[in-house]
């Protein structure tokens, strides 16, 4: 079996990292939540009062990008990886409706994709990774072996995160999570750099009406017709 590279891109809230974890699991693959890094600058941007009613303050975020180390670590209960800033586990901290507010204006910032590519390609430079994004396939690792770009509509990825955040006994709104998704789409797609779209060599998963399950079985059978190839 080749070792690759896996490639997953796709909307917001479309059980991205679900199927990737789980195939990452499956075959020993490392794991890399693209997103969560993005999420994590956002925490510290916000944990710092760079991001206040008046925006946020570019030039200062710009100073403290040396302040941010972003890593991850298996979480042995979970079997997943935790995201870590600055040697402590957020995982939970940048998964909240305040965070996911300001991520994508965050994610549009050339400084911040800069050294979050760059941590990237460091990270899946000896292979053997899922990394899952927006910009993975198009730009982070163009010569991923296999490069897969997820959707559903933007009413089944909002009841999946309601019913997730739910589960976690977040106190959420169904349409203000609606409105959130189809605005990220919108900033996501429409920024100047690095914009979300499919690579033209990657395969289009609409997991509108699929159990992750079958999801996972699809995946796998991705990977196996590549690797063994
Ligand atoms: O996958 P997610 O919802 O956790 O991602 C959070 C935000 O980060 C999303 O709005 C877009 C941005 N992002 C990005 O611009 N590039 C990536 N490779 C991953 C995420």
């Amino acid at each position: 079996m080749k070792v690759i590279t896996i490639a997953i891109d796709g909307h917001s809230s479309c059980g991205k990292s679900t199927m990737a974890k789980d195939l990452a699991k499956e075959i020993g693959y490392i794991y890399i939540d693209t997103g969560a890094m993005y999420r994590a600058v956002t925490l510290f941007a916000m944990q710092n009062g760079l991001i206040t009613d008046a925006g946020i303050d570019e030039d200062a975020l710009r100073n403290r990008m040396p302040d941010i180390l972003i890593t991850f670590q298996l979480n042995e209960e979970t079997g997943r990886p935790d995201t870590y800033l600055n040697g402590v586990c957020v995982e939970r901290e940048i998964r909240t409706m305040e965070v996911s507010k300001y991520v994508s204006p965050i994610a549009t910032l050339g400084f911040v994709r800069e050294a979050m590519v760059e941590l990237q390609r460091l990270m899946g430079e000896a292979k053997g990774v899922i990394m899952d994004g927006r910009d993975i396939g198009t730009v982070v690792f163009p010569n991923a072996e296999l490069k897969i770009f997820v959707t559903a509509s933007a009413d089944v990825r909002a009841k999946r995160r309601f019913d997730e955040l739910t589960a976690k006994g977040e106190s959420c709104n169904f349409d203000e999570i609606l409105t959130n998704v189809v605005e990220r789409d919108r900033i996501d797609s429409t920024r100047a750099i690095s914009p979300l779209r499919k690579a033209e060599d990657a395969i289009v998963l609409d997991n509108s009406n699929m159990t992750i399950p079958e999801q996972k079985a699809w995946l796998l059978e991705q990977y196996y017709r590549v690797a063994a190839e």
